[in-house]
């Protein structure tokens, strides 16, 4: 049996409020508990998206009924939000900023729109970048310019992760993160190119960019895993929203790498646990762990997990590592497929 820290995922679609056909707070803290996740940042691109003191009391107001894990909101960047938002930062994970197109309507195109968050927004706090890659280019400037800690979310590109590196050597306050998808997938399988199912942003990239990736480990701060659920329907609709589930495979997925050989359990801590709680000035969940079956081998499947959305993009992979308990500020959370705590055992670590 092997011990580890509860995980901190500090990239989650929890989708509520607003859509919570998807996922809402009690389905997805039951999936972040069922994958040894004990702390989700969740993301703002709700309906409506977390923009202001009343939609993110919203957000909290929700969480605090239904999350059965701990948990932070961000805030996000708008076109007209930047004098209100330092004001609610103790208050949230930190600002989320969409600076390229995907799901949900915070996109800020013009650049003159990310200058007053940059200016604006709390130093202590890192802003966190949806870019790819020139638009992530112009995100690391901004970072250098204004002399504050950018965090870019989901890397994805060989030219994204030598940039970062390039950027850290020279000083620039820089973190990333990584998800398990674009480290275990690519856009190239023919089987992943024929349905919605592989609609996600950034897109799966190539062979040569996942390499880049699994070479460059030491400049990824974060494993993150982004679960954007959508229903199996919506998925398989004419119009596929993007977005994979991810909650419940990170670290069987991880886990499996390690006993490839290409991943230690160390650098799971450092990337899960100490990293993200420095980056994004995380307490420490005191009495809290995971217990792993390291050779318990067993096949993915979405009818086993607790996300709402019914499908995962790693149906039928061979594992090997499973989560058997979970424990969170000292009582017993997750054992042997069961969640064992309530909704509203989660609480806010920004309060
Ligand atoms: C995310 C979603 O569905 O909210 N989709 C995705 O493909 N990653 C949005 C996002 O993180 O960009
Ligand atoms: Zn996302």
């Amino acid at each position: 049996m092997l011990k580890l820290p509860g995980l901190i995922d500090p990239h989650v679609h929890v989708r509520e409020p607003g859509q919570t056909h998807k996922e809402d707070w009690d389905s997805a803290t039951q999936a972040a508990l069922a994958g040894g996740v004990t702390m989700i940042l969740a993301m703002p691109n709700t309906k409506p998206p977390i923009f202001d003191a009343a939609t993110l009391d919203l957000a909290l107001g929700a969480a605090k009924q239904k999350a059965r894990c701990d948990y932070a909101q961000f805030v996000g960047a708008g076109p007209n939000n930047a004098d209100i938002l330092p004001a609610l930062a103790s208050k949230s994970a930190g600002l989320k900023m969409y600076l390229d197109s995907t799901f949900g309507e915070l996109r800020l195109n013009d650049m003159t729109l990310w200058m007053p968050h940059f200016a604006k927004f709390p130093k202590d706090y890192p802003l966190v970048l949806h870019s790819e890659s020139r638009t992530m280019a112009a995100g690391i400037l901004f970072a250098a310019i204004y002399d504050r800690p950018v965090h870019i979310a989901h890397i994805s590109l060989r030219e994204e992760i030598l940039l970062i590196r390039a950027a850290k050597e020279r000083g620039i306050k820089v973190t990333c993160e990584v998800c398990p998808h674009h480290l275990f997938l690519t856009g190239e399988e023919p089987r992943m190119r024929v349905s919605g199912r592989t609609e996600v942003r950034p897109r799966l990239a190539t062979q040569v960019d996942v390499d880049a990736l699994w070479e460059n480990l030491d400049v990824i701060d974060c494993f993150a895993t982004d679960h954007a659920p959508h229903t199996v329907e919506e998925k398989d609709s004419e119009n596929p929203p993007p977005g994979f589930p991810g909650l419940e495979t990170l670290l069987p997925l991880l886990l499996t790498a390690v006993d490839d050989g290409r991943l230690t359990i160390d650098r799971i801590i450092e990337k899960s646990v100490l990293n993200p709680r420095k980056i994004f000035n995380l307490p420490e969940q005191s009495q809290t762990w995971i217990e792993i079956d390291e050779n318990a081998e067993y096949e993915i499947h979405a009818v086993d997990q607790f996300t709402r959305c019914g499908w995962t993009p790693f149906e039928g992979w061979k594992v090997k590592g499973k989560v058997r308990k979970v424990v969170l500020r000292g009582k017993t959370a997750f054992q042997d497929g069961k969640i064992l705590v309530e909704p509203r055992y989660g609480q806010n670590v920004r309060k």
